[in-house]
């Protein structure tokens, strides 16, 4: 399917795709995007998944002999993009690999063996002949090894992960302004999924396309965006500005409870919390609410303070599950307590302060547990955690 002249969509739909990542609901099914590019030296810009490689290779042996394919682009090397890349350094031996030193060193280990490889860093070009690729650096968008790349003179950007949805297109439909629904909806849930926990470098990456010329952005999931590109890139700004707090720091208290104790405490907490001016607190039972609003939650917290009972010597799964949630990389050096109600022994704050203190958030009190009914000192204590949680980020 050709987008632009000589630029072929050579991806697969995966309309059946239930949860990607193990953890994300993807309710529209999704797609892997892969353009080649006709040139004088041609190249294909990221693969597919693994299990859709033939009809993946169907495609691309229609468009190309691999034998004629010169380079090859790794935007972002998590395997729903690069497990097809290994069968193709296979069947098209006389390609480069171009990505960044982080894709590169990942790329290796996936495929064990032996490629033509080129590091790429920022503004790097690669001269295809009669067209020239340009590289922009993205890390962490969402991996280390991110980079977008664009076409210069044409305005076509390629950005893998980078303002994609997990929405299925209709077969032969896959420009957005082909689309008969409103998919906004899913790039936001992407957005809040993916990138959520990278919103600064989110915002680094806005800044370079700052003055680019933009005609198309081609995704590694869902629709191609061809229309309404500034409202796409207007909304990432606005979804990863630091604004809707108010000037006040955001504590969040997340909590599961068995019998109602461990949510006295979240409550008790989350008061004390709030009873400082600066700080607004979002109290949340992630035993029962969606995922959705446990990311929302989570959004750009300045304190997290976890909460659960211990059952089988252990926090509960809902409570680890939050931990899943939250990038190491941008909580480092953030505030953060524990708290929990138990019966016999007692483990699980113990464990949950371990697990934070590795993931190098900095926990500012010692936890607070809590054995069968609380008391009133016991209330105090949760009342005064929250205080100095407040304290410490205010
Ligand atoms: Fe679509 Fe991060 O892979």
């Amino acid at each position: 399917m050709q987008i632009r002249p000589g630029i072929h969509w050579v991806g697969v739909r995966d309309p059946e795709l239930e949860i990607f990542d193990v953890i994300i609901p993807t309710e529209f099914g999704t797609t892997y995007n892969s353009y080649l590019i006709e040139a004088d030296e041609p190249a294909l810009i990221d693969g597919v998944k693994k299990e859709f490689e033939e009809e993946f290779f169907a495609k691309l042996e229609e468009k190309i002999d691999l034998g004629d394919l010169r380079h090859v682009v790794v935007n972002h090397t998590e395997p729903d993009h690069s497990g097809s890349i290994g069968e193709l350094l296979r069947r098209a031996p006389h390609v480069t690999v171009h990505g960044s030193r982080a894709a590169i060193q990942f790329l290796s280990e996936q495929v064990n063996m032996e490629f033509n490889k080129r590091i790429v860093g920022e503004n790097d070009v690669l001269d295809l002949g009669n067209r020239k690729l340009r590289f922009i650096m993205a890390p962490f968008l969402h991996w280390p090894d991110t980079i977008w790349t664009y076409l210069e003179g044409e305005g076509v950007l390629f950005t893998c992960d980078g303002f994609g949805s997990h929405f299925c297109f209709p077969e032969g439909k896959i420009l957005a302004s082909q689309q008969e629904v409103d998919f906004t909806g899913a790039v936001e849930h992407y957005f809040d999924s993916i990138m959520g926990p990278f919103k600064p470098k989110v915002r680094e990456a806005l800044a370079k396309l700052e003055g680019l010329e933009l005609d198309l952005i081609a995704t590694g999931h869902g629709p191609i965006l061809d229309t309404g590109l500034e409202r796409y890139i207007e909304l990432y700004h606005q979804w990863s500005s630091e604004e809707g707090k108010n000037g006040r720091r955001k504590v969040v208290v997340a909590y599961a409870s068995a019998y109602g104790h461990t949510k006295r405490m979240a409550e008790l907490i989350a008061a004390g919390a709030g009873s400082n001016p600066a700080v607004e607190v979002e109290l949340i039972d992630v035993g029962n609410a969606p995922r959705d609003q446990i990311l929302e939650a989570l959004d750009a917290f300045d304190a997290l303070i976890l909460g659960s009972p211990t059952i089988n010597a252990d926090a509960v799964y809902p409570v680890w599950r939050v931990l899943e949630s939250v990038s190491a990389i941008t909580a480092k050096g953030k505030v953060a307590a524990v708290f929990g109600n138990y019966g016999w022994s007692g483990e699980a704050a113990g464990l949950l302060e371990e697990r934070l203190e590795k993931m190098r958030l900095v926990v500012a009190h010692p936890a607070v547990k809590v054995r069968f009914s609380l008391t009133a000192e016991d209330e105090q204590r949760c009342l005064s955690l929250g205080r100095t949680i407040a304290e410490a980020v205010s």
